[in-house]
């Protein structure tokens, strides 16, 4: 199979990742789940007392504590430093404290060259925010997954029902509200689509739906 990289971008719970680990089943491809890495550095900042706003000492945590992913029968487990961290980089204290520690330059500019050197042989679906516009730029396809608010709150409730995090709905709207702005607002790599990125409203789609849409556009760029 041709060794492309898919690149994967939209807001929180448009259905990136759901779709990436499908396509990158199909493919025979490596997925990477950017979002992992930065809730991970956000992992270590609360873990440490890293204060979020201390651009340098996450840098220091990254240089320190390497980020690994590993792939499994029941999918893919994130490593800090030999620790699975899956679970916890999913947990409230993480997921409402990431776009602050996402937004610095330096924590980015780190994140980037190692998703870089991840995609730097090909074969590879990325997911994230900035992967069509700052760390895959080339990528052989682009990716922007929309949904709307609703039912993006939707998915993440019932998500985080299934994993057994307790969660109000009301509540869970509002910080993807929240996060949506302060990605898309930030002044480095901001929540953007590339040019050259294909749209999909994932709204009312079911993610038979949507892979097949990508799986199409694959195609119609003459790929695999
Ligand atoms: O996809 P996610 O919800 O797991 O992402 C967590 C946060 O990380 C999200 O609020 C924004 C940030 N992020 C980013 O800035 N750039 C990426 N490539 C991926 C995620």
């Amino acid at each position: 199979m041709e060794k492309i990289n898919i690149a994967i971008d939209g807001p929180a719970s448009s259905g990136k990742s759901t779709v990436a680990k499908i396509l990158a089943k199909d493919y025979g491809f490596i997925y990477t789940d950017t979002g992992a890495m930065y809730r991970s550095v956000t992992y270590l900042a609360i873990k440490h007392g890293v204060a979020f706003s201390d651009a340098k000492s996450l840098v220091n945590l990254i240089h320190q504590y390497p980020i690994t992913f590993k792939q499994t029968e029941e999918g893919q487990l994130v490593f800090i430093d030999g620790e699975d961290v899956s679970q916890a980089i999913r947990q409230p204290d993480v997921t409402n404290n990431v776009s602050e520690v996402s937004a610095h330059e330096l924590v980015r500019k780190e994140l980037v060259k190692q998703q870089q050197i991840i995609a730097e042989n090909g074969g590879v679906v990325m997911d994230g925010r900035d992967i069509g516009t700052a760390v895959l730029p080339n990528a052989q396809v682009k990716i922007f997954l929309v949904a709307s608010v609703l039912e993006r709150a939707q998915r993440r409730y019932k998500e985080n029902q299934t994993k057994g995090i307790q969660t109000d709905f009301e509540t869970l709207k509002a910080e993807i509200e929240k996060r949506d702005y302060i990605d898309s607002h930030r002044e480095v790599s901001p929540l953007k689509q590339a040019k050259d990125a294909v749209l999909i409203d994932t709204t009312g789609k079911s993610i038979e739906d949507v892979v097949a849409t990508i799986k199409t556009v694959v195609k119609d760029k003459g790929y695999l």
